[in-house]
């Protein structure tokens, strides 16, 4: 084993959350979907361990994220799809990585809808690629971005980590494993309420659950994917034209939809609930499902429905998309 001397070098790189307006689930199927950045996201920083020979790293910190630290050389199942993903950077970058501590700091929670493993697993390739001063163009970082995707969720559809990487407001629409994404300008700035419950039961298990369902229902959820669909067409041009008014009223549309496609949950609902009651154009949940966030979209009352979701005890913070 050759170590380069690194010393002296630090690296740094940031990735967004993300929130899904409408589409999810539909979305791997060949629904279009619609997703936003978060303002809020994760930071990681890269620098060389002090003791490498004795550490046998790369070391993986992550406060708010792990209970403990991971050493790749000590193994811990509980840790899994962790010792994957590190597996995997080990085949990327080579040996040189086990010199490496890598620290995350994040304030997107696991588990939630909010895009948290995809924005793990873009700032991960872009600290990497920085700290080795390699050239990294946006197709190979979707390309990383997609097989770290796919050691947690099996099966991602990619828009999570899309949006993370282009960082704007985007349509997102895959058939036959063809890619169609497109940029959509809005016509006015749009702010969120991101209040969220537990953690989901995790975004592989809660596509495989409606996979099983769809296969016990197929002409029927078939059917909810072209609707759901359609209402993304729909948000899309209301998106542009900056009409808040049409765009809560079609995201509680999809949120009727993601209840019948089973994805929802009681706590859920009564959420959507508390920020349609204190003057949320509209509510839908975000990501996953049965667990996790629902988007409220404001109207000059961001403050008022994020207060509403603190009294009642739930985690809750304010989001701005701007016109760009
Ligand atoms: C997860 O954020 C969105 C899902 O549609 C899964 C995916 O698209 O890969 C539930």
């Amino acid at each position: 084993m050759t170590f380069v001397d690194l010393s002296n070098k630090l690296s740094f790189s940031y990735a967004s959350g993300k929130i899904i307006l409408v589409g999810e689930h539909a979305v791997v199927y060949g629904s279009q979907a619609i997703a936003f950045p978060l303002e809020q996201g994760l930071r990681i920083a890269i620098y060389p361990l002090k003791n490498p020979l004795k550490d046998q790293g790369p070391l993986l910190k992550a406060a708010n994220l792990l209970e403990t630290d991971i050493y790749f050389s000590k193994k811990d199942q509980k840790f899994g799809a962790f010792y994957d993903v590190l597996e995997y950077l080990l085949s990327v970058f080579g040996e040189q990585i086990r010199n490496l501590a890598i620290i995350i700091d994040t304030n997107i929670l696991p588990a939630r809808g909010l895009g948290s493993s995809a924005s793990l697993s873009v700032a991960l390739i872009k600290a990497l690629y920085q700290y080795f001063n390699w050239p990294l163009s946006q197709d190979l970082l979707i390309n990383h971005a997609e097989k770290l995707e796919t050691i947690f969720h099996m099966r991602p559809s990619g828009i999570d980590h899309t949006v993370i990487i282009k960082n704007k407001p985007i349509a997102f629409k895959k058939i036959d494993n063809k890619l169609n994404t497109w940029d959509i300008k809005q016509g006015c700035d749009l702010t969120f309420v991101i209040a969220s419950m537990d953690a989901h039961i995790g975004t592989k298990n809660a596509v495989n659950k409606l996979s099983y369902q769809l296969s016990k229902h197929t002409q029927t959820y078939t059917r909810i994917f072209g609707e759901i669909d359609l209402i993304a067409k729909d948000l899309e041009l209301a998106i542009i034209d900056g009409y808040k008014v049409r765009i809560g009223e079609l995201m509680n549309v999809a949120q009727g939809y993601l209840n019948s496609l089973g994805v929802s949950c009681e706590s859920l609902e009564k959420l959507c609930f508390i920020a349609r009651n204190s003057g949320a154009l509209g509510a839908k949940l975000t990501g996953a499902g049965g667990g996790g966030s629902i988007i409220a979209l404001s109207d000059g009352n961001a403050e008022e429905i994020k207060n509403s979701f603190l009294a009642y005890g739930y985690q809750a913070f304010i989001s701005t998309t701007k016109v760009l």
